[in-house]
């Protein structure tokens, strides 16, 4: 049976590197085995009829498709960013795809802003909680516009919910040959919802005890991240922290272009999308890196069995960083396309 994958490519520079990536995946031949449906949900198909995702949109994903290709929602014009919360936030916390993950790997030593770090310095992944925290939109506003005003935001965290993602972190390490689990957090400050996450950490922890576990705070591990990343392998941590850490970590790998990310449920249908927005100021211009999509599509495929696909995919990837066959942003010469069909070219000679 041939696998269903939903394109979703968005906004801004979404409409550019998804349609590179696929040119690529098409180079693999694994598209031979897997149909592709492309939905136009977006700041464009909200202006035009105020749709976001249509009412039963996610359990059409869920029953109908394999899995999810997304580009990234957010456009000036929707100053709300209603649409990008509905579609993206909708997929990850209706679809509860509950474990975001990040890998973090530096391709060439030119690409890090960091001195003398080479790629074996850098190779780590993020595993982010993907449906709780303060993503879940609870609070409110009291007497607004006021200078009594005051506005609460709810910090989430459940027993389920973070004793599913750590454990999503240590079967990860362990399925990979990964050595090391990191739970990061600031439960000095935090301590209700840290006292959550350091009790069922360690418990899961014992569970696993061929992986060496550790706890870091999140600022300090800001600044080891910078200073010494060679000693991260797996981190797990909350939404929030999750996503401000792996823009951190994208920069040391070469900057936002270069990040991948899956938004993971085992067993449920998945979505994928690059860690980078829509860059609106990029759009339209044949600037943008389509590399982070690219190496993208290779999770989605490996993650659907397309495994020597997807590792061509990365070998094509890695031989046009090498080569500098990249958008000016990671130190080439080339196009949004222009990359990606060198990079498709040379996957379809390997
Ligand atoms: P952004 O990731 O779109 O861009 C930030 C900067 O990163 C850019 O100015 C550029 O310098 C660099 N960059 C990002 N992607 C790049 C690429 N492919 N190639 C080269 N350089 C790249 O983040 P932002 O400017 O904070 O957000 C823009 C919009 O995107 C907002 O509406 C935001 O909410 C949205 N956003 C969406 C997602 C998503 O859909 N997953 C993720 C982040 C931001
Ligand atoms: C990301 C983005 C999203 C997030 C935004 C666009 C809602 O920054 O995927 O990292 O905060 O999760
Ligand atoms: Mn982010």
């Amino acid at each position: 049976m041939k696998k269903r994958i939903a394109v979703v490519p968005g906004d801004g520079i979404g409409k550019e590197v998804i349609p590179a990536a696929l040119s690529v995946v098409r180079a693999t031949g694994a598209d031979q085995s897997i149909d592709f449906t492309e939905f136009d949900w977006s700041a464009d198909r909200y202006l035009k009829d105020g749709t976001t995702i249509p009412s039963d949109g996610f359990a059409m994903l869920e029953r109908d498709f394999d899995a999810i290709f997304v580009g990234a929602l957010g456009d000036p014009r929707v100053p709300t960013n209603i649409h990008a919360k509905e579609i993206l936030l909708g997929m990850r916390f209706k679809m509860d795809l509950y474990a975001n993950l990040r890998p973090v790997k530096l391709l060439d030593e030119s690409l890090c802003p960091l001195k003398n770090v080479k790629p074996s310095d850098v190779d780590f992944v993020v595993v982010r909680e993907n449906t709780e925290g303060p993503y879940v939109d609870s609070g409110g506003v009291l007497k607004q516009g006021t200078a009594d005003e005051v506005a609460t935001q709810e910090d989430f965290n459940t027993r389920k919910g973070v004793e599913r993602v750590i454990r999503f972190a240590f079967d990860y390490a362990r399925k990979h040959g990964r050595k090391k689990v990191l739970m990061s957090d600031k439960s000095n400050v935090m301590t209700f919802a840290g006292g959550l996450w350091q009790r069922v950490f360690k418990l899961v922890a014992v569970e696993y005890a061929e992986i060496q576990s550790s706890h870091m705070y999140v600022d300090a591990l800001c600044m080891h991240m910078v200073r010494d990343p060679k000693q991260f392998d797996v981190i797990v941590t909350n939404n929030m922290f999750g996503d401000i850490i792996t823009d951190l970590a994208a920069a040391i790998q070469g900057g936002l272009g270069m990040a991948a990310s899956g938004n993971i449920h085992p067993g449920k249908t998945s979505m994928f999308e690059p860690v980078h927005g829509s860059a609106p100021p990029f759009a339209g211009k044949n600037i943008a890196n389509p590399i982070g999509s690219i190496l993208t599509s290779a999770m989605m495929l490996e993650h659907l069995g397309f495994t020597a696909e997807a590792e061509k995919i990365n070998a094509a990837v890695l031989a046009a960083v090498q080569q500098k066959k990249t958008t000016q942003d990671v130190g080439g010469t080339l196009g949004t396309k222009e990359c990606a069909a060198w990079i498709a070219e040379t996957v379809s000679k390997s």
